[in-house]
């Protein structure tokens, strides 16, 4: 059997992450997994039943019945895809507040952990190169300035017509870096093996091809 490749990616939110990996996946044929996703399709369900985040009975109840796992580049919640359903805003609020609860973390981690067992990934998140695969063969932190990645979230959100302006867009991405760098367990932290790229000043494909020269030079 070929050996397996696993590639972390982490960063804060609108380093680019997402885009690079899924381009680095098709590149080199490995599956795409965004760990984001799943905390948003915890958040989803939790708004769905009416779980807070503090009602931890209830919570590890409904994790008990939870199945999340991806398919063809789509994300299944309980057997039905909810690719559409999870980039709200206020899904969003729910995906942070449920990514800091030990009962989702310990969750999810094991599913990312047990996926990540079984073929080669490309994993984004948080926490991949620090915690979920700690011997990945290669582990990169995407970083850009929060002006930058304000500056192309806004971009992005406009396109699709949303009234959004710079400043709450940059406050938003502000605050969660606060939040993701600064929760007790698994915080945004760059993996000491892991190599840094501030993309502030790159395009996507600049990155995504000193991502793919590092893996190719390396182990390809
Ligand atoms: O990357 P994203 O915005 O889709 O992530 C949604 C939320 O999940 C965000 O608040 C950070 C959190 N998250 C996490 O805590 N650990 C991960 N491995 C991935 C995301």
């Amino acid at each position: 059997m070929q050996e397996l490749i696993r590639v972390a990616v982490d960063g804060p939110s609108g380093a680019g992450k997402s885009t690079i990996a899924k381009l680095v996946a098709k590149e080199l044929g490995l599956d795409y997994i965004d760990t984001g996703a799943m905390y948003r399709a915890c958040g989803y369900k939790m708004l769905q039943e009416g779980i807070e985040a503090s009602s931890s009975d209830a919570l590890k109840e409904m994790l008990g019945h939870t199945d999340i796992d991806f398919s063809g580049g789509s994300i299944f919640l309980d057997g039905v895809n909810v690719d559409g359903k999870i980039r709200t805003p206020e899904v969003t609020m729910m995906a942070s507040a449920c990514s800091a609860l030990p009962e989702v973390r310990a969750k999810l981690v094991e599913l990312q952990r047990e996926i990540g067992s079984r073929k080669s990934v490309i994993m984004d998140g948080r926490d991949i190169g620090t915690n979920v695969l700690t011997d990945a063969e290669f582990k990169f932190f995407l970083t850009a300035s929060a002006e930058e990645r304000a500056k192309r979230r806004y971009g992005e959100m406009k396109e699709k017509g949303m009234d959004v302006t710079y400043e709450d867009v940059l406050s938003d991405i502000n605050k969660r870096d606060y939040d993701d760098s600064h929760r007790k367990i698994d915080p945004l932290k760059k993996a000491d093996d892991a190599e840094e790229v501030d993309t502030t000043f790159m395009s996507i494909e600049q990155v995504r091809d000193h991502l793919l020269d590092r893996i190719r030079s390396s182990a390809l």
